[in-house]
Order: structure tokens, then sequence, then C-alpha cells
């Protein structure tokens, strides 16, 4: 079993260039297949949510090939759109956007059949929405036994549809199932998260007629027909602000390459509220921290808030704060599962709901400890790299998920980190003089 071994202590300096939005390409890759025609996808992070969701769009009959490492060709032609498709197969329930496939499929052939989603472990994670929005165009939508979503309608008709809570999965699939129903659909209280924005200007670059991604009202006109397209995947918000805080908790000068500063204000903002500097270039955030951090207060909320998926790294670094930080998980549930596993580093966290209060430590001791989802994985990272001493950190495999080469990068901006396979790789590692 894979773990990742670090030494902590080394502050992280030089350059790091950032991957392909991962949710992006999600929900690009589902959208590729709703047209006969080929599609080119750039920028497509090379992690294996992104590797598994190919293989699914393979398995129901897609061609999927690889142009070089992050450019996917894709052609839907392929896939039998009657009731013999099914996506069931050992990847397609580990990855929770397969759910973008229902609306992928419903939009293109009026029929879906699909495994129930699997993913990360963060509380209850319903798609009732995404349902509600299909049934509102005019489907109906079984769950049927084994745990799989059928979705059928002899025609999708646009129609008004209020989501209660904003999702962006139910904001993009609807806007998947939209781009090709009839007449004009509208959704309101949309999700506005910036990977939403990139699958409608993709759908567009397709041929769909999508208003609107961005702010809280998207105005879909169907049209008959998507044709092929060549689209690149914006920079990942998430893997750029695991490295900027990562800057900040080991007291480090990182360039952070290949972003879009504005998505990263949330975050930006409170690296500055914690006292590390932030600088922002056209395409790039550097970010610098020389001594204590200040405590703050962090609330998740969709975007333009501070991300869910920042919120177990921010944690990690406001533990070496100098005083009492508050942070509050407003979007999912059982998302502190980090928590036990920072305990063992030092850190002094007291969870009450969905609220952590952090006291801040002067520093973290090298433990071992376990990813419990791919953010968690990320924050333990974070911490451990931060940390003296040596930390194990087991379940990589949800890391991978969504970290492109993360040990690598990690190493090049002199991290001390290596992936070891066996006991005796991870002694060996402990022993390396340093
Ligand atoms: C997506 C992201 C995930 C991120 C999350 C919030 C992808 C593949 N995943 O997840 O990394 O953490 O957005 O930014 O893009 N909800 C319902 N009913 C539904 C759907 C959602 O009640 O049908 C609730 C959820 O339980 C949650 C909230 O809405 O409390 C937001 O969830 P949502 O935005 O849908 O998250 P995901 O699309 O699953």
């Amino acid at each position: 079993m894979e773990q990742y071994a670090i030494r902590g202590g080394n502050p992280l300096e030089g350059e790091v260039v950032i991957a392909g939005a991962k949710n992006a390409a999600l929900g690009i890759l589902a959208a590729a297949i709703m047209t006969d025609d080929e599609v080119v996808i750039e920028n497509v992070p090379f992690v294996s949510d992104t590797r598994t969701l190919l293989k699914a769009i393979e398995n129901i009959g897609a061609t999927v090939r690889y142009i070089d490492r992050h450019t996917v060709s894709i052609c839907g032609k392929g896939i039998a759109g009657d009731e013999e498709l099914s996506v069931d197969d050992e990847y397609i329930r580990k990855i929770r956007a397969s759910y973008y496939l229902i609306g992928a499929l419903l939009g293109k052939y009026k029929y879906a059949n699909v495994a129930l989603p699997g993913g990360c472990d963060i509380g209850s994670r319903p798609i009732d929405l995404h349902i509600k929005g299909f049934e509102i165009l005019g489907a109906t939508v079984d769950i049927v036994s084994g745990g799989k979503v059928v979705a059928e309608a002899k025609q999708l008709v646009g129609s008004h549809i209020y989501l209660d809570t904003v999702s962006v999965g139910a904001t993009i699939n609807i806007m998947l199932a939209a781009a090709l129903a009839e007449g004009k659909t509208t959704i309101e209280n949309a999700a506005k998260e910036p990977h939403i924005v990139d699958v409608a200007n993709f759908l567009n670059t397709m041929g769909a007629n999508i208003k609107g991604a961005g702010t809280d009202v998207i105005r879909v006109r169907g049209v008959s027909r998507l044709h092929g397209a060549e689209y690149s995947i914006i920079p990942d918000q998430i893997e750029a602000g695991t490295f900027m805080v990562m800057a900040a908790a080991t007291q480090g000068n990182v360039l952070v390459k290949n972003v879009i500063p504005k998505h990263m204000e949330a975050i930006s903002s409170k690296l500055i509220e914690m006292g590390a500097r932030v600088i922002e270039y056209d395409d790039s955030i550097r970010v610098m921290a020389d001594g204590k951090l200040r405590p703050t207060q962090v609330k998740t909320l969709p975007y333009p808030g501070f991300p869910t998926d920042m919120q177990a790294q921010i944690a990690a670094v406001l533990c070496l704060a100098e005083g009492t930080s508050v942070v509050t998980e407003s979007i999912f549930e059982n998302r502190f599962r980090y928590v036990n596993e920072l305990t063992r580093m030092g850190a002094k966290i007291r969870v009450e709901g969905n609220t952590a209060i952090i006291t801040g430590v002067p520093k973290f001791t090298g433990a071992n400890m376990s990813a419990s989802d791919l953010r968690a994985g990320a924050a333990l990272v974070i911490a451990a790299l931060a940390a003296e001493g040596v930390s194990v950190i087991d379940d990589i495999k949800y890391v991978k998920r969504g970290y492109e080469d993360f040990d690598t990068k990690i190493r090049a901006l002199g991290g001390d980190m290596e992936i070891v396979e066996s006991e005796r790789s991870l002694q060996k590692f402990k022993l390396k003089a340093v």
C-alpha cells in the first residue's frame, strides 16, 4: 500500500505550475459525449478521478484517446443510446461526478441508466435537486435496485427550475440536459463556481446557447444538436489554494503559476488576514510567510465565498497561528474527519457541530495519519510539511483523486516527501541523512 513519507521543516520555495481544474474537467468530459463529432480537450488534469470517468465513458462505447498527458480526444458516436446503455462498472461508483453522465446521456439520448455516485465520504450528499431538475424538464427518474438511476423522457422541454440549495452538481447537470431540450430553461439560485462557467463555455463552444453562467440565474436555450470542439480547461482553484496555504504553513515563498487570481480572492484575503504576503500577477500568485501567523475566522460558502474544498487545508495552517481561530463548515456535514489526525501531530481543535475551534500551537510533531478524503489528505500533507520530524500518511489514493503529481511538485519546492510502498522503503526514508 502506498503511503506518503514526509520529513517536515523545510520552507517551500520556488515555482509550481497548477493543473487544469478537476471539477471542471469532470463536467466537461461528461459533456463531450453529447455530440457524435470529435471533441479535443486540453489541460485535463492527469488525476485518478478524470481517468476513471474516461474509462467509464470508453466502456459505454465512446472513443477516448490521449493525445498527450493533458489532451484528450473523445468521440461519443459509438455510444448505443438505447436501453442497452448502462453505466455501471468497477470505476464509476468510485467517483461522485459520475452523476454528470445522467444529465449528458439524458440530454443526448433522452435515456440514462447510471450507477449511483460514490466519491469522498463527507456527509450526506443527496442528488434530489438533480432529479427534481430532470423531472421538471419532463423526464421520469427512478432509482432502481442495485443503486442505479434510470432517467428517461420522450422529449425534454425547457422550463423554470429553482434550486432550493445552491448546488454545483445540480446546476451543471441541469445545464447539460437543458442544452439539448426543446425551448428555454431558466435555472434560478444557480451555483456560481468558476467550473460552472467553464462547463457552460465548453457547451457553448459545442454550439449550445447558455447565458448567465457565473451569476445565480442561468438561461439555456435548447438546440437540436451539438458539434465538435476544441477547448482548454481553466486552472484548478483548489490545487492553487492548497499550494498557497502550504507556502504559508511552511514559512515559505512560492510562486503559484497558471492560476486565475480572481478565483483565488477568498483564499488570498484569508492568507493576508493571517499575516502572509500575497502578490497577484496576471496569471500567477506569490505567497510568502515569515514569522508567526495570526488567527482568523473562516466560514465555507458557495462561490465567491470561501470554498469548502479548502476548509481542511486552511484549518491545518490555522493550527499553527498564534491565538484562537474559528472554522465553520456550512456546506457539508462530516467534513472535520481530519481533526483527529491533526490532533496526533499536536493540534488543539475542538469540534462543536459544524464549527471547529482551533487554539494555535507553536509546532506540529510528525505522526502516523490516515487521509479520510481528498482534501483532508491534502491538509495532512500541509501539516506534515510544517511539522518537526517524520510523518507517514496512509490512504493516499484519496489525494491522488485530485492532485496531479503532488509529491513531485512538493519535492521540486524543496519539500522532503516520498511515496513509499513498503516498510523497507519507509525505513530507508526515515534513516536518510538530512
Ligand atoms: C461539488 C464539488 C465538490 C465541492 C462541492 C461544493 C464536483 C465534482 N464536486 O460537489 O468538490 O466540495 O461542489 O463546492 O464538482 N445538495 C442537496 N441535494 C442535491 C445536491 C446537493 O441537498 O441534489 C446539497 C449537498 O448535500 C450540500 C450542498 O447541496 O450540502 C452543496 O452540494 P453540491 O454543490 O451539489 O456539491 P457537489 O456538486 O456534490
